[in-house]
Parts: C-alpha cells; sequence; structure tokens
C-alpha cells in the first residue's frame, strides 16, 4: 500500500505524468537500449518497439498500477499484475533487470518533467515502481519455483503439419529425452530463435492441443502485411523450420486457463489464428469429461483459412453437450453462416463462463453480446496475441 504523503503527491502528479508518457517512455527506452542494446537484440520484440505497441503497454501499466492504487488503497489489481507476471516469467526477466528499467525511467522522468520533478515527487513515483516491481518479482518468482526454475530448454521438431496456407503446427519433444511438465489448457510457451544477424528474439505461442504426454505443439500464423515488414520470427519458423530442427522454449505460462468445474457451462470463441488455445481448451474439456452445455464459436476469412478445424471439430464432438457455431467471411458451408460472429441468434445459458481469443475488434464485440446476454463481466476470460492495451484500460 501506498504511504499516505506519497498517496496525495502521486495523485497531484499523475495527470501531469500521464499527459507525458508518451514522451517519458520514448526517452525511457532510447536512453535503456543505448546503454544495453543486448536488451533491444536479445529480449524486448524489435516489431513491438518499431511499432511502439510494448512502449505503450509498460507506460499504460503504471499509470494504471498508481490508479488502482488510488482508488483501492486495500486491493492489489491482481489480474494485471499476474499477466505480466506470466509473460516476463515466460522470458526468463530476472529481478537485477528490474533497477536498469528503474535507472533509466527516472531518468526519462526527470529529463521531461524538469524541475517539477522535486525530490518528494521523485520519492513517490519511487514508491510506485517499487511497490509494482516488488510484486512483479514476488510472482515471478514464484512461477519459476512452480515450474523448476526457469531455463531456455531445446526441443526438437518431431513433426512440422501445414494446417493452412499461412499456418504451421510444430511438434516438439525435448533434446534431453527428460520428462515434460504437465501445462494448463490455455497457456503458451515463449520461443526463441536466432535470426540471421544474430539476434536472439523471443514470441509467445499458445499451446495449440493435446499431443502425447512427451511432446508440446504450437501453431504459428505468418504474419505478413502490404504495407510492413513481415513478422520476423513467425517468417523464421515457416521459412526455416523442419522436422530434426531444434528450438528454444520455455516452460508453460499463462493465466487465461479454464477454472471452472465439470458442471459449469462454458462459452469458447475465437477468431483466426486464436482458435490455438480454445483448441488445446476442447481437448481439456473432452479428456476431463466435462458434462455442462459448451457453446464453441469460431470465425475466420474461410474454411480453408480455419487452422486446427478438424482438431476443433473432433474435440467438440467429443463432449457431452456441444453446439459449435461457426461464421466464414466467404465460402461458407451450409451449416455454417456467412460474414463476422455475430452471437444474436446463438442462446446463452445462465451462469456461462466465456472465453476468448481473437483479434481486440473481435473481443469486443462478442464481450459486449454476452454482457447484453447476461453474462457477468467478471466471468468473461480472454487472451490477447500482443501487448494488452485493453486490460490496463479496464483494470
Ligand atoms: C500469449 C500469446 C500467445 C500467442 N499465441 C500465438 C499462437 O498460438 N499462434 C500465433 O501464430 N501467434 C501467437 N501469438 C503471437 C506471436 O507471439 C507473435 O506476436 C506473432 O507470431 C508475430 O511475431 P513476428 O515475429 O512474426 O512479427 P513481428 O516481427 O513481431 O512483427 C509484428 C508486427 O509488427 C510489424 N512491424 C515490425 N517491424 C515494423 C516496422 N519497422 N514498421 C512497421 N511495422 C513493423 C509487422 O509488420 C507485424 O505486423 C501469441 C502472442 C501472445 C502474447
Ligand atoms: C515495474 C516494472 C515493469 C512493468 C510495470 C512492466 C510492464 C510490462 C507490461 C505491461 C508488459 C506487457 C504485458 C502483456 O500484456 O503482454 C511487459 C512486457 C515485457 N516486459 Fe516488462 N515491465 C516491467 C519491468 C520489466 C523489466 C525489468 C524487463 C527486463 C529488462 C521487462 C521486459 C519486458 C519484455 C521483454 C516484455 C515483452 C515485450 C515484448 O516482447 O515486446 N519488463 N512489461
Amino acid at each position: 500500500m501506498l504511504s499516505e504523503q506519497s498517496a496525495a503527491t502521486v495523485r497531484a502528479t499523475l495527470p501531469a505524468v500521464g499527459a507525458s508518457l508518451g514522451e517519458i517512455t520514448e526517452r525511457f527506452y532510447s536512453g535503456m537500449f543505448a546503454a544495453h542494446p543486448e536488451l533491444l537484440r536479445d529480449l524486448f520484440n524489435r516489431g513491438n518497439q518499431a511499432v511502439g505497441t510494448q512502449r505503450q503497454a509498460l507506460a499504460g501499466s503504471i499509470a494504471a498500477f498508481a490508479t488502482h492504487l488510488l482508488d483501492h488503497p486495500d486491493r492489489r489489481p491482481d489480474a494485471m499484475l499476474g499477466r505480466i507476471a506470466h509473460k516476463h516469467a515466460s522470458l526468463g526477466i530476472t529481478p537485477d533487470q528490474y533497477a536498469i528499467v528503474h535507472e533509466h525511467l527516472f531518468a526519462a522522468i526527470a529529463g521531461v518533467l524538469g524541475e517539477a520533478v522535486t525530490p518528494e515527487v521523485a520519492a513517490a513515483w519511487d514508491e510506485v515502481y517499487w511497490l509494482m516491481a516488488n510484486a512483479l518479482i514476488a510472482l515471478e518468482k514464484r512461477l519459476h519455483e512452480e515450474r523448476g526454475g526457469h531455463r531456455w530448454r531445446a526441443w526438437e521438431v518431431v513433426e512440422r503439419i501445414t494446417e493452412t496456407a499461412d499456418v504451421a503446427t510444430f511438434r516438439l519433444r525435448p533434446v534431453d529425452g527428460g520428462p515434460v511438465r504437465a501445462f494448463r489448457a490455455g497457456q503458451y510457451v515463449s520461443v526463441r530463435v536466432a535470426l540471421a544477424d544474430g539476434a536472439r528474439q523471443i514470441r509467445q505461442y499458445s499451446l495449440s492441443g493435446a499431443p502425447g504426454p512427451d511432446e508440446r505443439q504450437f501453431s504459428v500464423k505468418r504474419v505478413r502485411e502490404e504495407s510492413a515488414p513481415d513478422g520476423e520470427v513467425s517468417h523464421h519458423l515457416h521459412a526455416q523450420v523442419r522436422a530434426g530442427d531444434v528450438l528454444e522454449l520455455s516452460e508453460a505460462y499463462g493465466d487465461l486457463v479454464i477454472d471452472a468445474d465439470t458442471d459449469t457451462p462454458l462459452l469458447l470463441a475465437s477468431a483466426g489464428i486464436g482458435v490455438t488455445p480454445i483448441t488445446a481448451m476442447l481437448a481439456h474439456l473432452a479428456e476431463s469429461g466435462h458434462r455442462a452445455p459448451v457453446t464453441v464459436v469460431h470465425g475466420d476469412r474461410s474454411p480453408a483459412d480455419h487452422a486446427l478445424r478438424t482438431d476443433h471439430e473432433a474435440f467438440a464432438a467429443k463432449l457431452a453437450d456441444a453446439t459449435v457455431h461457426l461464421w466464414y467471411e466467404q465460402d461458407a458451408p451450409a451449416g455454417t453462416r456467412t460474414g463476422y460472429v455475430d452471437l444474436t441468434p446463438v442462446p446463452v445459458v445462465p451462469g456461462t463462463r466465456a472465453y476468448l481469443c481473437g483479434p481486440l475488434p473481435f473481443m469486443r464485440a462478442v464481450r459486449e453480446q454476452l454482457i447484453a446476454k447476461g453474462v457477468a463481466p467478471a466471468d468473461i476470460h480472454y487472451e490477447v496475441f500482443g501487448p494488452d492495451l485493453w486490460l490496463a484500460k479496464q483494470d
């Protein structure tokens, strides 16, 4: 909890800090990467840095945390902290790196706000930073302990499956032949690859099904847009990685996991490559004998673009009481609908808990429709395949 004196100072300076966050983060990252180029090369996502999304995420979360401390001094924003801690833990961030971020963040704040940063103001924001940092460090330590510590483990690709023109599934086994730790459906691994220029870049991929007990599987969509460079890691995986190659993976992390007994009605909604964690969830529900109704909702460009379609439908078919609703923008076959996902005709059982994964506009629309149908906002959980700016705004 923030001390009373610091709370008053943070309250008074939050608008000025908030208004300068863009400039502060700009200076912070330039300063930090100038002093530690290895952090940009081998830890931070260069693509996110180029488009600025991660910059907004870090700054936005500190401002959101400060606001939360002021508005609810007795409650920790656990959802926000948990999501960041899982991401950090999967990346192998260490406690000493928090001092590096602190040094460059506070140099940036002083540089931008100038004389307004009196010793009193600096001390108050220092308290906010370390409250958040220490909460994250503690959560990350626990996550590592639960997994026997952080390490990059070498995994051999035992099979590569072409799912669609743009999506490939990689099935892997640990090179050391050791046991594979169980994961919770919905979780992801961080994958670290060495690129042609010597950089090592890390991305997260959701575990996408129920492979054998000694395997892991994830499915990657090749990111390509007309007006921007190709996605670095997804292209590397598609272009370079075949059966017999070795990748470095973290253990499984992520807080979008099904937290429900077999009598809880569920709705699992995905769009595009967001199908990956949802397919793993369906596999888990089929295995665990889920009894209550499960509504499966998916939207895609066309049936040919619907990755993991066979598994998606086969796991749903194994459930005691599942209904599947599919939307395709084009080539919708009989029994499916044309256009974007629209839950208007879909019955939603009272007490339903929902799990969503897909592009933000899709999740926003589905969330609104679910709330209109009586689903409690607290029962709607989601995963964003990138820095979560949505959460910082909601929490
Ligand atoms: C929890 C989680 C789970 C995920 N699960 C999956 C999954 O199961 N399957 C999956 O396919 N993906 C998944 N992702 C997304 C994945 O981690 C990567 O973000 C994705 O593969 C893109 O990475 P990339 O290296 O190919 O693209 P990047 O190189 O990171 O590029 C990302 C975007 O930035 C743009 N960009 C890059 N540089 C510039 C520049 N200089 N100027 C303008 N624009 C630029 C690119 O055009 C691209 O659109 C997940 C993400 C998270 C956080
Ligand atoms: C109090 C301090 C910190 C805060 C508030 C913070 C906040 C965040 C947030 C909000 C995200 C995005 C999470 C998501 O939604 O996916 C993130 C990701 C990340 N953080 Fe931190 N962070 C802190 C410290 C650190 C430190 C010390 C490091 C290491 C030097 C670090 C490295 C990263 C990296 C590499 C990512 C992933 C971003 C990417 O790949 O682009 N963070 N952090």
